[in-house]
């Protein structure tokens, strides 16, 4: 990354400004260009010739949105502003999986809150259709207030979660220690708002406030930066020559290391890795994790 901003630096000197946007900093496109809604249309409400949109939650439905493409590996980050206010019982998810029974996933979900009470992220991986590997944090900012980038690298490598640029996760390739890794099912990107007031807040206590409704999740930036595969294809044309596939892109670097750590010390709130009642024997991906 360093070396490659360098020249950016220098380029941007020249006012070449547009060559040199990070690679990592998506542009802001129109939703339609690489997204149709999945469910509940006029639950979707479109802004600013559809630079920015709103789905609704009320007492009869839900709603989401699916990108057009499949992709293997890649860059997905979603800019996302979540229910303000009484959001308990609602979740909204930004999620990548496959299509097949086998499937792989990884999965953002965002557990709403009374009034003034915290909102919870739960992350998770599938791979070859096995999930349980639930890691739940507090976020250090109010996720209502403004638009956070939410974004996953995905290369054979490793699975990166980033909150802005903050790495919140890492599920490294652990091929080796008999784990599965998803690299051969395209993914295709996921969002959605719905009730799940049976689990999400306070473990199903807090219910949904109807009176509240309707409840709503703001969306901007539909960028995607993956390569795009047909569903059933079992690699990508351009594998390992992008720049998600460079080396520098194949581990956390230090600083990044230490940001996952100061999250997991002062914001986990849950980890399977560390569930010894739960898995009394280490998940073998979990002593890939650095400190854990
Ligand atoms: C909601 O707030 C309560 C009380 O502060 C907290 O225990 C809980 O973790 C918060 N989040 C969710 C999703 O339940």
């Amino acid at each position: 990354m360093g070396s490659l901003w360098t020249v950016c630096l220098i380029l941007a000197s020249l006012a070449s400004a547009a060559l040199c946007a990070n690679p990592r900093r998506p542009v802001d496109v129109q939703f339609g260009r690489n997204y149709v809604p999945t469910w509940a249309f006029d639950h979707i409400k479109y802004f600013n010739g559809g630079s920015e949109i709103q789905l609704h939650l009320d007492k009869y439905t839900g709603t989401g949105f699916q990108s057009k493409g499949s992709y293997l590996f890649g860059h997905f980050s979603m800019y996302i502003k979540m229910v303000p206010g009484d959001s308990a019982g609602t979740v909204t998810a930004f999620y990548l999986s496959s299509q097949n029974a086998e499937h792989d996933e990884i999965d953002f979900e965002f557990l709403g809150n009374r009034t003034g009470q915290p909102y919870i992220l739960q992350t998770n991986v599938f791979t070859g259709g096995k999930g349980d590997r639930e890691q739940r944090i507090y976020l250090w900012f109010d996720p209502t207030k403004a638009y956070h980038r939410y974004s996953i690298l995905w290369n054979l490598y490793q699975i990166v979660f980033f909150v802005d640029d903050v790495p919140i996760r890492v599920f490294k390739n652990s091929k080796d220690l008999g784990v599965k890794f998803p690299f051969d099912q395209p993914m295709k990107i996921y969002n959605s708002l719905w009730n799940a007031d049976d689990w999400a807040t306070r473990g199903g206590l807090e219910k949904t406030d109807w009176s509240k409704a309707p409840f709503i999740a703001a969306y901007k930036g539909f960028h995607i930066d993956g390569c795009e595969a047909s569903v059933n294809a079992k690699f990508c044309e351009s594998q390992g020559k992008r720049w998600w596939d460079q080396p520098e892109f194949r581990d956390l670097d230090a600083a990044q290391w230490q940001r996952l750590k100061w999250v997991r010390q002062k914001f986990t709130i849950y980890n399977y890795c560390t569930d010894r009642k739960r898995y009394p024997q280490l998940p073998p991906e979990c002593r890939r994790d650095g400190d854990i």
